[in-house]
């Protein structure tokens, strides 16, 4: 069964019977991170979007493993301009890797390359459903609240919802309730909720009001795991 690790902020490592995964590893200028980028070995990097603090250093660990990365395919065109293998895919679209099976979602925000001098479109931003071990984890990314959650959670036997509560760029407490409503997951995870003021957050408070409701929340700091 697979073990899921918060690295901080939207980074979590998947970690399967063979195969591992990493999501949106932004670890060098994370104030939160627990774990450098040459600390990361996984199969596969899977990226929602061009923001920094999702692309974070994904670029650098792919270069150095020689892995993939997975990604809507204009930021997979920014990555493979900067040496990267990828797996270009779009949203509706699936396929299966040696690692596991995945879907790119879609997910309602922006995507963007943002330097002092330029704004560089990455194409839309996206979430991901990821099945490993027949074990599927739905990792949401930063995303407003969609009503097409609910047909994901009719779609899928989610087991695992990663979810952004962190308001302000994404979903806050409030709609990520509405969210795992609509997605009935075996368990909630909150993310993008910590490392910076304006999305600070109460995980606990946000876990004992999902419990309220039935579904069961997994608060992880940066550094702790679970087991599915
Ligand atoms: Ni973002
Ligand atoms: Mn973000």
């Amino acid at each position: 069964m697979p073990t899921i690790a918060a690295l901080g902020h939207a980074c979590f490592t998947i970690s399967g019977d063979t195969h591992s995964i990493i999501f949106d590893p932004w670890l060098s200028e994370n104030p939160e991170a627990v774990a450098t980028p040459e600390d990361i070995d996984v199969d596969a990097i899977l990226v929602s979007h061009g923001h920094s603090d999702h692309l974070g250093d994904a670029i650098a660990i792919a270069n150095r493993l020689g892995v993939p990365i997975v990604a809507p395919y204009e930021l997979a065109m920014y990555c493979v301009r900067h040496g990267c293998e990828t797996m270009p895919m779009h949203i509706g679209g699936a396929n299966t890797f040696s690692f596991g099976h995945v879907k790119l979602t879609q997910a309602t925000h922006g995507s963007a390359v943002i330097t002092d001098d330029l704004i560089e479109y990455t194409g839309p931003p996206c979430g991901f459903l990821v099945t490993m071990d027949e074990v599927t984890i739905y990792y949401a990314a930063d995303t407003g609240l969609f009503g097409d959650m609910e047909l994901i959670g009719e779609l899928n036997d989610i087991a695992v919802a990663i979810l952004p509560i962190g308001d302000n760029f994404t979903m806050g407490p409030e709609d990520a309730l509405i969210a795992a409503e609509m997605l009935q997951p075996g368990l909630v995870i909150p993310m993008h909720f910590s490392a910076f003021d304006v999305i600070e957050q109460d995980a606990d408070e946000f876990a004992a009001q999902l419990d309220r409701i039935g579904i069961a929340a997994a608060v992880l700091r940066p550094g702790e795991k679970v087991e599915i």
